[in-house]
């Protein structure tokens, strides 16, 4: 079922994208994309579906083996048939050598990971390695374009670091907003392209690469370099205060009576508040929000600012998966220690395999810590996350997880769960009881089992 859908929405996509692109004529550019995760590889296929000639980097062996034998080594819709039109087309290619390919092309993005530090800031060793290899094999001038998330301020440094003036070098802040899960349709249709440069000639360069967009009439935003930064950190610490408000909203939804979803449409209809990022959840997280809501905070501090609102919401992130497990100790109505906790759903929102980050990780921890066993299943994360905890009971079948379970705590969005007959429940679970975060279960499901089924907000 999963691929029939997985193939409708590719087909789709590739519908719209032909219709929308095919009639342009533009440029071809040489572009190299260093680090080919989630941001890179959609990134460096994307470009080369625009037409350009495109080589993606990694420093990670296995990755680049894999991609080079037609293995996608993430889950993103589209990104599949994506990555082998345009390797079949010669537009695209995968290479480990750094320095070769740095010598080769004039243009590079750099898209490797700024995961967290243990103090919260932005770790850059991956992006001053990077930068390095640049200064040592650049014989021709470069642009080099930031797609990684950096601290505001960073690519002033970066440009400090490999004497641009004397290297022919510019860099360019080039932040990225494509939502995982999402990436492939947002690359093709994103919500603007900000660039960060004070030169000219390079902007007009950019313009070039991005020609499809703005000839489709998407926001092309030319800022200075420290501007380009702050509006991605901005960004992202404003969507997590929102999310985090109605994670909040939703609680008290709960106590006093009160449906969420009623009170998020209301909300939503007034278009200062908009209708989106308004559905309650387990909490947020993700490669991107955790990270760069402290790093920001971290930022701010360096500058003497206090960033009161964003530190509150991390804070209030954290309770808010407390509450979860609250909750769920609550419906078994003598605690969890010696329960079967079964989880659906371990990635951190619906269609990606990415865990990094994800509620599930701190919420399945503290039921660990609470004495309860968890038997957990998830369509596409389960092996990322066998990396992060093991000592977990992982099931092929979202059924085969009820199975002599005493609560059933659903986590993540997927279409799946959505699909699942909860009158079926009581065929496998020990006792009817589930805590569903994610809207899933049908709100006539839930009424009929009011007192065994809590649903976020409701
Ligand atoms: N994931 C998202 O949704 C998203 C969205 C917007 C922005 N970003 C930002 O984009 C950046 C990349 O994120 P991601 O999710 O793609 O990370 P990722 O971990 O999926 O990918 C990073 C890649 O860089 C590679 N790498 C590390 N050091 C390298 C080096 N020296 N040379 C070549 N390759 C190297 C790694 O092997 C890895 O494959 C981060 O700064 C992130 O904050 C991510």
């Amino acid at each position: 079922m999963l691929s029939i859908i997985k193939k409708r929405e590719c087909i789709l996509l590739f519908t719209a994208f032909f219709l929308v692109f095919s009639s342009h004529a533009h440029e071809s550019c040489k572009i190299a994309v260093i680090g080919t995760g989630y941001v890179g590889l959609v990134t460096g296929a994307g470009l080369a579906e625009l037409g350009h000639n495109v080589c993606c980097v990694d420093i990670d062996k296995k990755k680049i083996d894999q991609l080079q034998q037609g293995i996608i080594p993430i889950y993103e819709i589209g990104l599949d048939e994506l990555v082998h039109k345009n390797v079949n087309k010669g537009t695209l290619r995968f290479s480990t050598d750094i320095e070769k390919v740095i010598r080769e092309i004039d243009i590079i993005f750099i898209a490797v990971g700024t995961p967290s530090m243990p103090d919260g800031r932005a770790d850059l060793t991956a992006v001053k390695a990077v930068i390095e290899a640049i200064k040592e094999n650049s014989h021709t001038s470069k642009i080099v374009c930031v797609k990684s998330t950096v601290p505001i301020g960073t690519c002033r440094q970066l440009a400090q670091m490999i004497d641009c003036d004397n290297h022919n070098i510019v860099i360019i802040s080039n932040p990225e907003f494509l939502r995982e899960g999402f990436a492939v349709q947002d690359f093709f249709n994103p919500s603007r392209i900000v660039v960060g440069t004070e030169f000219t000639e390079q902007a007009e360069i950019m313009r070039t690469i991005y020609a499809p967009f703005l000839d489709k009439n998407i926001p092309f935003l030319c800022t200075d370099l420290v501007s380009a930064e702050a509006i991605k950190y901005a960004s992202n610490a404003f969507l997590a205060v929102k999310v985090t408000y109605i994670n909040e909203i939703a609680q008290l939804c709960s106590a006093v009576g009160a449906n969420i979803n009623a009170v998020a449409t209301g909300m939503g209809l007034d278009d200062r508040i908009g209708n989106k990022f308004l559905s309650p959840g387990p909490g947020f997280g993700g490669y991107c929000f955790p990270k760069d809501a402290t790093a920001l905070v971290r930022t701010a501090e360096e500058a003497g600012v206090a960033l009161r609102v964003v530190t509150s919401c991390i804070e209030a992130n954290k309770h808010h998966k407390h509450y979860i497990v609250q909750k769920t100790a609550e419906l078994c109505g003598d605690g969890l220690c010696g329960k079967t906790v079964a989880v659906w759903g371990l990635a951190f929102k619906a269609n990606t395999d990415d865990v990094r980050e994800s509620a599930a990780i701190d919420i399945i921890n503290e039921f660990l810590k609470m004495g309860a066993t968890v038997k957990a299943y998830d369509p596409m994360a389960q092996e990322n996350m066998k990396q992060i905890i093991p000592n977990i009971l992982y099931c092929d079948t979202k059924e085969q997880v009820l199975d002599c379970s005493d609560v059933l705590v659903i986590l993540t969005e997927w279409q799946e769960f959505k699909e699942f007959d909860y009158d079926r429940l009581v065929d496998y679970i020990n006792r009817v009881a589930v805590i569903d975060t994610r809207d899933v279960v049908p709100a006539v499901a839930a009424k009929r089992n009011v007192n065994s089924i809590y649903k976020l907000g409701c």
